[in-house]
């Protein structure tokens, strides 16, 4: 492995992945703490690596699998030895255990959920949170349980359901916790794991964006040269910021594409034009091909068909234009760290799989073209924070993700523009509703999507026969599960009457209460 240019600067922890299912959210608990970490599969971990990497901490994750299978991951042994703290979550916990000498049962109390630990012992773990005696709500999510701790090791929380909820060794500085600390439904979480990085492992906190702002300009500037930079907009977060940050470093050698799809919210396309091109002076080209794209989607209402259409003539309009640039060499993306990090697999024994990012298809070998990828080491949250370092405007930086294929999966069947008109001006109303609201940044994704399902109503004296609006609004970490958003009776009514009063087309309005899973937050 090759050290990342940010995580050289940095000092690290490194996070052990078996597999759980909110790992990330551990990542994401000590970058929230200053602290750069990096995600890694237990089983890409051997010396060569640890003598590279260098952790000054190192958190073993939660995990699907049981101590008690022979063929069941295992941490590093190396990783004992570096003399650095260890933490271990819920499978973790469990694996130092069966590692350094104690014991793990199956339990008949499996624990899912909220529940209550009894601190029962004072801990540098829980220093300034938890008092010896009290009681703590944490969230448990396991069935095998800790039986016997290994010698030098205390038990310092129980449980009803795990007398080992929390165990010390403060002396070698290991520590295995059966709960989770990452997740929200902990809500000391964030300072337990704060307390790990910083007061037992020393970590100083030195990741801010400030300092990843200096560090990537350093760094692209190296990578770049002065070659030529193609980047393409797509009005979201993540490309405009990558572009920002890219334009910081290497000025006008970084052109900027705009394909306006005509399947983009209301003004968003104006608003893209407006900031780059104006407030930014960023070199800006703004292709106008709504009507190419409503063209190729003409009579067709599969939903894959539709995302296929879109993203080959998204590419053949990026290519036309991106060739018109002379010299260019890379292409930036706002690939995030979600994108890179390898995943654990369990039935194909070692191998692991990276997930790619598609954004531009094949585009970069096509055109011959390396990749610029700033944010490849950070969160979605991160990724804000440093759009906001860059100035770009608080509305622009905390704007609901978009999906690529915009409006069209919104509008279940054939996609015109009348409808999609219909579709923005409506989405409009519902979204400024929230935001009067104060509701839109507690939502991760709100909008609306015009059913293909037309309903009888009555407005006036008149009898109207016209489309049924189905409104969405979601909570969630990062669009894999989702609950939808328990919006008033009052604020629903609202919002309804005013869209019918409003929206011609539109006669009656739903609200969807399904979750992820078993929904998906999209309706195609
Ligand atoms: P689902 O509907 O699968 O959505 O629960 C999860 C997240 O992904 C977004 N999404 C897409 N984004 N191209 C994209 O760029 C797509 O085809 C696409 N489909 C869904 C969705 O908006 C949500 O944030």
């Amino acid at each position: 492995m090759t050290l990342d240019p940010h995580a050289k600067v940095h000092e690290r922890a490194l996070i052990v992945d078996f597999g759980s299912q909110v790992t990330q959210l551990i990542a994401r608990r000590l970058r929230e703490a200053g602290v750069y970490c990096e995600i890694h599969p237990f089983n890409r971990i051997d010396a060569a690596f640890l003598d590279e990497f260098a952790p000054k901490a190192v958190i073993l994750s939660g995990g699907p699998a049981s101590v008690k299978t022979e063929t069941s991951p295992r941490a590093p042994a190396e990783l004992f030895a570096l003399g650095v703290p260890v933490l271990g979550i819920c499978y973790g916990e469990q694996t130092i255990c069966a590692q350094l000498g104690g014991d793990v049962e199956r339990s008949d109390h499996r624990e899912f959920g909220r529940a209550h630990i009894e601190v029962v012992k004072d801990s540098a773990l829980f220093d300034g949170m938890w008092e010896r005696g009290s009681r703590q709500q944490v969230w448990m999510s396991h069935g095998d349980r800790v039986n016997a701790i290994p010698e030098g090791f205390e038990v310092i929380a129980k449980s009803e359901g795990a007398p080992f909820a929390a165990i010390a060794n403060e002396a070698r500085r290991f520590y295995g916790v059966q709960f989770h600390p990452e997740v929200v439904h902990t809500p000391d979480g964030a300072k337990l794991l704060k307390n790990f990085v910083q007061k037992i492992a020393g970590l100083s906190g030195d990741w801010t964006m400030a300092a990843f702002r200096e560090e990537a300009i350093a760094e692209i500037r190296r990578q770049v040269g002065d070659a030529r930079v193609i980047c393409g907009l797509s009005g979201g977060v993540d490309s405009s910021v990558a572009a920002v940050l890219i334009h910081e470093a290497i000025g006008e050698q970084l052109t900027c594409v705009f394909v306006d799809t005509g399947l983009m919210r209301a003004g968003e396309g104006e608003e893209v034009v407006r900031l780059f091109r104006d407030s930014y002076n960023i070199p800006l080209i703004h292709v106008e091909a709504a009507n190419l794209f409503l063209g190729k989607l003409k009579g067709v209402d599969d939903p894959e068909k539709k995302r296929k259409i879109i993203g080959a003539t998204f590419i053949d309009v990026f290519e036309a234009e991106a060739g018109k640039i002379k010299n260019a060499a890379f292409l930036a993306q706002g690939t995030l760290y979600p994108d890179v990090i390898e995943s654990v697999s369990f039935d194909g024994g070692p191998s692991v799989t990276i997930k790619s990012h598609h954004n531009v298809g094949g585009l970069p070998e096509r055109m011959n073209l390396k990749l610029v990828e700033p944010l490849r080491e950070l969160f979605k949250d991160e990724v804000r924070a440093l759009g906001r370092e860059l100035g770009l405007p608080e509305h622009f930086v905390g704007r609901h993700p978009f999906p690529g294929p915009g409006l069209a999966i919104r509008i279940p069947g054939e996609v015109t523009q009348e409808k999609a008109d219909i579709l923005r001006k409506a989405d409009a109303i519902y979204l400024d509703e929230i935001r009067k609201a104060g509701l839109y940044d507690a939502i991760w994704q709100a909008f609306a999507v015009l059913l293909p399902v037309r309903t009888v109503g009555v407005m006036g004296d008149e009898r109207t026969y016209d489309h049924v609006l189905a409104l969405r609004a979601v909570t969630s970490t990062d669009g894999m599960t989702a609950d939808y958003y328990p919006f008033s009776h009052e604020f629903l009514s609202a919002c309804a009457t005013r869209l019918i009063n409003e929206v011609r087309g539109v006669n009656r309005v739903v609200y969807d209460v399904t979750s992820k899973p078993p929904g998906t937050i999209e309706w195609e």
